[in-house]
This record gives structure tokens, C-alpha cells and sequence, in this order.
């Protein structure tokens, strides 16, 4: 089979973008998918073709991510976002009722080609779902099902989704509450002036003064980042790089999804004082292909800045302080949030982790010492160039600075992005979202803690309850034995592969989640989970493999009840019918007697 001559167009047309670079290759395949809607196999081999790799290499990468396909894929592609905050708010059946109304069940393609529909790791915009992704490019919010009948009205009418009505885009910000960060103007230019004036030691002393610690999660101390990528040797003809992880993958998170749309400005401005500290040339923002909405607003942000002299070159008039930023979009990869599989990534390979050291710091994007910091990291950068660290620092709590974004979502009266000080107790963040009678909060995400409700008085900071930003709350009616499972699942989806222990662990949780859901569940399930749970923390190569049973060690700690139903039988279970796989050899036998039968265990 050859290319089509439209296949042609669209490949040589991104190769042409490009400039056939192969660390583009991520970029080049999501522009050729966006005309040809799927990627078969000649198309792949001019890609190849095109940018001096072996067709292996480049189906490698297009099978690593899922927003790649391999196989034909509906002209409307839609997915339904698979949270466990989704499906309390009834995803699975409304996803299930669009399928009836399109005559398709998820999974499934139409006969005519015209649709597809699936299942996605979270949207994140669990503040204004159910939601939907389309083409991997708009979305549809607060799906109801008045709402799924109009989709399937119009994809049946052959409207294309550039023309359904703008209201089921609407994105809402729902900002409840803004401190430092959300509250101020978006910047552009006045930490960028202060740095100048300060000099690039001086706006680096500041940033440790305040104390500023990573917001992706690992809470690193910002400063020393800056600092020992500053110090790593340089090669000839190499530059320090920037890079802003906007990957936001963490289910339940949200607040960077918010920064970019409201402040890009001083996210932007922040990344620009890095550079300056760092004397770096080269920026990327990293955005999560689910985010491809807001690429034309940081497209356009990034425009003016360049116009006004905010980046490019010679910036605000300082001669050799040069420095762009452009943006890469992921593919549907949760693990490229982790900092190295980030770089490969951006470098145009599969997302996998690196093995460390070196640290990215030292040997980062194409060999070359590479910050990676989080969005919020970037905003607060900003304002503590602007204001100085002290000013930082007299806010939140000792080791822990400063004010910290949540996404609240799940069984609260107003979901949406909170920024208090640290310091706040999960009981305040709750009662100001309107939440009553709540029995759990997921704080962090899957990869966080899950907190019951003696605990609600306990504090966000590192060293009490840490968090990359999410908040999900669950009431007194939920059942967290799924809420596990629904987390368990999300992990397996989204394990890398490369490293044994997660790819296979993770895959085992999940099973025996499914075998105690199907009712044959045994105490030893219980003895084979936790021997699972701890194999994962200890063997893994990221931090994906090792939190990826933080949900179900919580959940057997503290809702123990949730599981004992389905942890009942004394006997071991297994997870089919014996019996049944005996009707074979009973027909055969021509035997039908209880002695041909298994007692049933229970
Ligand atoms: C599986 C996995 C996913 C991650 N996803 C994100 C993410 O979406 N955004 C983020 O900023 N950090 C994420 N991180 C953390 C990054 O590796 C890294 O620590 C962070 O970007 C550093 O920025 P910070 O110091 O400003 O927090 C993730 C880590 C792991 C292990
Ligand atoms: S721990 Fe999981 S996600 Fe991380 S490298 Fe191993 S397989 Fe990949």
C-alpha cells in the first residue's frame, strides 16, 4: 500500500514545518495525524523517510503514545474522560448513551467511518465535567444527557465540531479564591525589569531567600535547581535550556490548566528570569496534548512578548540576553510528566524515564543542562523576582512558603482552583468548597495520600500532607473500594512498560481489583495485594511504579470496611469458574452427575 497524494501533502508539509528535524518527530506525527486522522504504515515510512530514522524507530515512538493511531479511527474521534470524579458524576453511562444514540458501544468505530468513541485518563476538567475530547483538539463540557443527544445530533447531520456550538466548549476558570498568584495582574515585564536591575546573582539569592519549593510535586528547592544548572559545564555551541512541565497529568489536577489560561503572562515572564539566572537561550513549554485548546492563547501570548521585546533577541534591550520558548505538545502520556521521559519526549522518542544520573540539570534536553519546573513553580518565580524572597517567605509556614494552588473537584458544592498559603487545613479548603459530610479527600492526586476524616485537621505542607494540587473529595456515600479500583486501573493504563515491577505489578492490581469487584474475592487476595504493594514501592525505575499503590494502601488502612464484603471468604477463590471450564469434558463424557461437578468454594 502507498501514500495517498493527500497523505504526501500532509507529511511533506510537516516535514517541510520542521525542517525534517528528527527531534520534532512527536510534533511532525501529531501535524500529519491532524489531516490523515490516523498514521498507517506507508505514512509512517515517509516520516521515517524524512527524517533519516528506520521505520522501527518511528513506529516505536507512534505506538508509545495513545494519541497516536495505528488503526483507522472515526473522522470525529471522541473520548470521554475516565476519572473516578467522572464517573461519579455518571461519565460511563452518558459515554454509554452516546454510543447508543451513534449506534456504537466505546472501543467501537461506525461501519461508515464517520465515529469513534473511547475512554481517556482524565481531561482534567473535572471542576466542569463530564467531558468530552474531540478530535484531540476541543472539548465539550458539562455533559448531561440533553447534551450527549445534541453531539449525536450533529455528528449524525455531518456537522463538523468547528461548528457545534461554542457553549459546549465554554471553559470556566472558576477561580474561588485568589491569593498572590491568581489575584495579581498577568506580567509582562515588570519581574523581567527588577531582574535586570538586580543582575542575574542577586535575583538568584532572592529566589532562595523565599524558600520557593517545586509545585510538580517533589517539592526540590527551586533555587538549588537554578543554581546547579547554572554551574554545569557547557559544550561548545550548547546553551542552558528552560523548560515548563504543563503536562498536568495527575487525575484531579487542574490549576495549571488555569495559570495558562489566566496568567500565561507571568508564567512566560517567569521562565524569562530563569533564563536570565541561568544565562539559558532555549525555552519549552510542555503542554499536555488534552491542553491543545489552549495553544493558541500561549501561541499568542508568546507573539506579543517577541513584538514587545520580551523575548527573542537582545530582550528589553540587553545585549546577549537572548532567549524563545516554543511549545511541544504531548500525545496522551501521563508519564511524560515525569521529568526525564518529559525530555526524551521533547527530543522526539518514546516518553520513557531516564535512567539518573546524570540529572537533567547537568545533561538535559540534546545533552545540554536543562531546568524542568512546574507552571505554578514558574508563576511564583516571577512574582519573588518582582517583590523579592522575603515577601515570599513571610507567607504560608516555615519549610513550606508561599501559597499553593488546589484543584478542588468530586462531592464539593463549588469546584474550581483555590491558592492559599500553606499552612491551610484540609478542613478549611473543604468547608470554604462547601463540602458536607465527606468521608475522604485524595490529596495529590492517585500518587498522593488518601485522607479520612480524623485527619482532616491536618496541614498542607511538605513536611505534614504535600501536594502537586489536586483535591478530590469524596462523601459519605462513596464507595472507596472503587475509587481505588478506578485509580488502579489508571496506573495500569498509563505504566510506561519499561521496568518490569510497574508494568506487570501494576497490571496484577488491577486484575485482582477486577477479581474481588466480580465477587471472588478470598483473604488471600488481601495477602497478595499487599505483597504487591509493597514489591511496587521498593523495585521501580520512576515515581509512577512507586506510587502507584498509594491508593490502595491508603484505602486498606483507613476504609478497610469498603473491602472486607469482598475480602469474605476463608477459601481461596479463584478468579474464574472452575466448573464451568468443565462443560467441555462433561459433554464429552456424557456425564452430567454431581460428582462431575466442582463443589462450589465460598
Ligand atoms: C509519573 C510522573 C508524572 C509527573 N507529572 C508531572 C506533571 O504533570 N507536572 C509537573 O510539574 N511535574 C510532574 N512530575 C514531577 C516532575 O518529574 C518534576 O519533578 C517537576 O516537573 C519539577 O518541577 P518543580 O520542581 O517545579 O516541581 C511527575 C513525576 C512523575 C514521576
Ligand atoms: S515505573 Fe512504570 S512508568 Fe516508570 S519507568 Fe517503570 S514501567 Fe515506566
Amino acid at each position: 500500500m502507498n501514500c495517498t497524494s493527500e497523505q504526501i501533502q500532509a507529511v511533506d508539509a510537516a516535514l517541510r514545518h520542521h525542517s525534517g528535524e528528527r527531534h520534532a518527530l512527536v510534533q511532525i506525527l501529531r501535524e500529519v495525524q491532524a489531516h490523515t486522522h490516523w498514521l498507517p504504515r506507508p505514512v509512517l515510512h515517509r516520516i521515517a523517510q524524512g527524517v533519516g530514522l528506520t521505520p522501527a524507530i518511528v513506529e516505536g515512538v507512534a505506538g508509545f503514545y495513545r494519541f497516536f493511531h495505528l488503526q483507522p479511527v472515526g473522522r470525529v474521534h471522541l473520548l470521554a474522560s475516565d476519572n473516578v470524579t467522572d464517573r461519579m458524576q455518571g461519565s460511563r453511562e452518558l459515554a454509554a448513551e452516546l454510543g447508543a444514540w451513534l449506534g456504537i458501544v466505546p472501543g467501537q468505530m461506525a461501519a461508515d467511518g464517520s465515529v469513534s468513541l473511547g475512554f481517556t485518563s482524565c481531561t482534567e476538567l473535572c471542576d466542569q465535567g463530564p467531558a468530552l475530547l474531540v478530535n484531540q483538539h476541543q472539548v465539550v463540557t458539562r455533559l448531561d444527557a440533553a447534551r450527549v443527544s445534541m453531539v449525536a445530533e450533529q455528528i449524525r447531520a455531518g456537522v463538523p465540531p468547528s461548528h457545534w456550538p461554542i457553549e459546549w466548549q465554554r471553559l470556566e476558570p472558576n477561580i474561588r479564591r485568589a491569593g498572590p498568584l491568581l489575584g495579581a495582574d498577568p506580567m509582562t515585564g515588570p519581574a523581567l525589569h527588577a531582574a535586570l536591575a538586580r543582575g542575574a546573582e542577586a535575583t538568584l539569592a532572592e529566589l532562595a531567600a523565599s524558600g520557593l519549593r517545586g509545585r510538580g510535586g517533589a517539592g526540590f528547592d527551586a533555587a538549588r535547581k537554578w543554581q546547579l544548572c547554572r554551574a554545569a559545564p557547557l559544550r561548545e555551541g550548547s546553551t542552558r535550556v528552560v523548560v515548563c512541565n504543563a503536562d498536568e497529568g495527575e487525575p484531579g489536577t487542574f490549576k495549571d490548566r488555569v495559570l495558562l489560561a489566566e496568567q500565561a503572562d507571568t508564567v512566560i515572564e517567569g521562565m524569562t528570569v530563569a533564563a536570565r539566572v541561568l544565562g539559558a537561550r532555549t525555552g519549552f513549554v510542555y503542554l499536555r496534548g488534552e491542553y491543545r485548546f489552549v495553544l493558541e492563547h500561549l501561541q499568542a501570548v508568546l507573539a506579543r512578548r517577541r513584538t514587545a521585546g520580551l523575548l527573542g533577541t537582545g530582550i528589553l534591550g540587553t545585549p546577549g540576553f537572548d532567549f524563545d520558548i516554543a511549545i511541544h505538545l504531548g500525545a496522551g502520556a501521563y508519564v511524560c510528566g515525569e521529568e526525564s521521559a518529559l525530555i526524551e519526549s521533547l527530543e522526539g522518542k518514546r516518553g520513557q524515564p531516564r535512567i539518573r544520573p546524570p540529572f537533567p540539570v547537568e545533561s538535559g534536553y540534546r545533552g545540554q543542562p536543562t531546568v524542568v519546573n512546574n507552571v505554578e513553580t514558574y508563576a511564583a518565580a516571577a512574582h519573588i523576582a518582582l517583590h523579592g524572597g522575603a515577601w515570599w517567605a513571610a507567607m504560608g509556614v516555615p519549610g513550606s512558603t508561599g501559597s499553593k494552588l488546589h484543584s478542588v473537584s468530586g462531592d464539593v458544592a463549588r469546584p474550581g482552583v483555590y491558592e492559599w498559603p500553606f499552612g491551610v487545613t484540609v478542613a478549611e479548603i473543604l468547608a470554604e468548597a462547601g463540602a458536607t459530610d465527606v468521608q475522604a479527600v485524595q490529596v495529590g492526586g492517585p500518587s498522593g495520600q488518601c485522607l479520612a476524616a480524623h485527619e482532616f485537621g491536618r496541614r498542607i505542607a511538605f513536611d505534614d500532607v504535600p501536594t502537586a494540587g489536586a483535591f478530590m473529595v469524596f462523601g459519605a456515600g462513596r464507595d472507596m473500594f472503587e475509587v481505588a479500583r478506578g485509580f488502579a486501573q489508571f496506573f495500569a493504563h498509563e505504566s510506561c512498560g519499561f521496568c518490569t515491577p510497574c508494568r506487570v505489578g501494576t497490571e496484577l492490581v488491577r486484575r485482582r481489583f477486577d477479581k474481588l469487584a466480580a465477587g471472588y474475592g478470598s483473604i488471600f487476595d488481601e495477602a497478595e495485594l499487599r505483597a504487591l504493594e509493597s514489591l511496587l514501592h521498593g523495585t521501580t525505575h520512576c515515581g509512577l511504579g512507586a506510587s502507584a499503590t498509594n491508593p490502595l494502601r491508603d484505602t486498606l488502612a483507613r476504609f478497610r470496611a469498603a473491602y472486607e464484603s469482598r475480602l469474605a471468604s476463608p477459601r481461596f477463590v479463584p478468579a474464574f469458574d472452575l466448573d464451568a471450564e468443565l462443560e467441555p469434558a462433561r459433554r464429552v463424557t456424557g456425564r452430567n452427575d454431581a460428582g462431575a461437578h466442582l463443589e462450589r468454594q465460598g
